[in-house]
């Protein structure tokens, strides 16, 4: 393959961790301490357009129809010299990036749009990788994008040594179980679309240096990486619940012991909690998860949807529900 200067269009799903990724072992290979899985979502993708172009003087990057920020768009470049590096080519790339989803609250917007980049720029630039090859250059860009490679239900393993389920210097995830293996449903209720005060970059560096749980934190992944793929092996919604709503109070409670405190919450994310368990002590079947940043997502069966749904829409503080099944592979369009 080479460089044609064709555009090449690609499609890649977000992605929510069930257990969660906070911690990097190396912070310039972007390698995670901690293993992490994940489930991909069907209604929430982002559609990247890139074309390498031998006249541009310089990267032309348009998201959501706007030119990024500078730190959005270095972090961009400087990804796409991996990209260009890994090529052969020096040329500067037109991208086109659109999400159908709010950006940067929490709705890993970062997840799905690298995925999207790593797809369809490799492609321009004339390279031809295997999924794991896409999944560990997609890390580079960012730790989550490295699940939205694939649909389904995704592991991205961590970096230490003895891991064996991926190659400790460079992971890349794998997907434990694909789209139709389970129909779970995720309900994310919006609470506020700003953008996060802390990016998940900083905040996970901040946690690692002041935060005196880190070492815990780091130690006890292991134990909960094992018993959700159990828990997925049998299709044991209570279980899975259990160890992602775990998983994610105790990366909320490390947030919380870093110095400046890292306070992603609103008061609507703490009525929700309130509301959302309240229901499940009424005998329906829900659990919480919530990333870097006030958004509550609710994971439950297909068949207590509409019941759950109703319950959220009328919670104080919710701007407005969105409901998601298990999403697909990231594919070329
Ligand atoms: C809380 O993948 O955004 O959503 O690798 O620095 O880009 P970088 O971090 P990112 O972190 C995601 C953190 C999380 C948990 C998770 O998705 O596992």
């Amino acid at each position: 393959m080479s460089v044609n200067h064709t555009a090449y269009t690609a499609r890649a799903h977000s992605n929510i961790a069930l257990v969660k990724y906070w911690g990097k072992a190396d912070t310039a290979q972007n390698t995670p301490a901690v293993g992490s899985i994940s489930m991909t979502l069907d209604g929430l993708f982002t559609t990247t357009e890139c074309r390498f172009l031998p006249d541009l003087p310089e990267d032309d990057i348009t998201l959501n129809g706007s030119t990024p920020s500078e730190i959005q768009s270095e972090r961009i470049r400087s990804f796409l010299d991996l990209i260009r590096n890994r090529a052969g080519i020096t040329s500067r790339a037109r991208i086109r990036s659109d999400n159908n989803f709010p950006t940067g609250a929490g709705l890993a917007s970062s997840a799905s749009g690298f995925a999207a980049l790593t797809l369809s720029a490799t492609r321009a630039a004339g390279l031809s990788l295997t999924a794991t090859d896409l999944s560990a250059l997609a890390r580079r860009g960012s730790g989550s994008a490295a699940r939205s490679i694939y649909g389904g239900f995704v592991e991205l393993p961590c970096a230490v040594p003895g891991n064996h389920r991926s190659h400790r210097d460079d992971p890349a995830a794998i997907q434990l179980f694909p789209q139709e293996y389970w129909d779970l449903r995720m309900l994310i209720l919006i609470i506020s679309t700003e953008e996060k005060p802390v990016g998940s970059r900083q905040g996970m560096i901040r946690t690692a240096e002041t935060s005196p749980y880190y070492r815990s934190w780091v130690e006890s992944a292991e134990a909960d990486l094992r018993d959700m793929r159990n828990a997925l092996q049998t299709r044991d919604f209570q279980k899975l619940g259990d160890i992602a709503e775990f998983s994610c109070f105790k990366m909320h409670g490390l947030m919380l012991s870093a110095r400046p405190a890292l306070l992603y919450w609103q008061q609507a994310t703490v009525t929700a909690i309130h509301e959302l368990r309240h229901l499940r002590h009424q005998g329906i079947p829900v659990y919480v998860t919530i990333d870097a940043g006030p958004q509550v997502k609710a994971l439950c069966l297909p068949e207590y949807l509409d019941q759950i749904s109703r319950v959220a829409r009328s919670i104080p503080g919710i701007q407005h529900v969105l409901e998601t099944k298990v999403g697909p592979n990231a594919t070329l369009l």
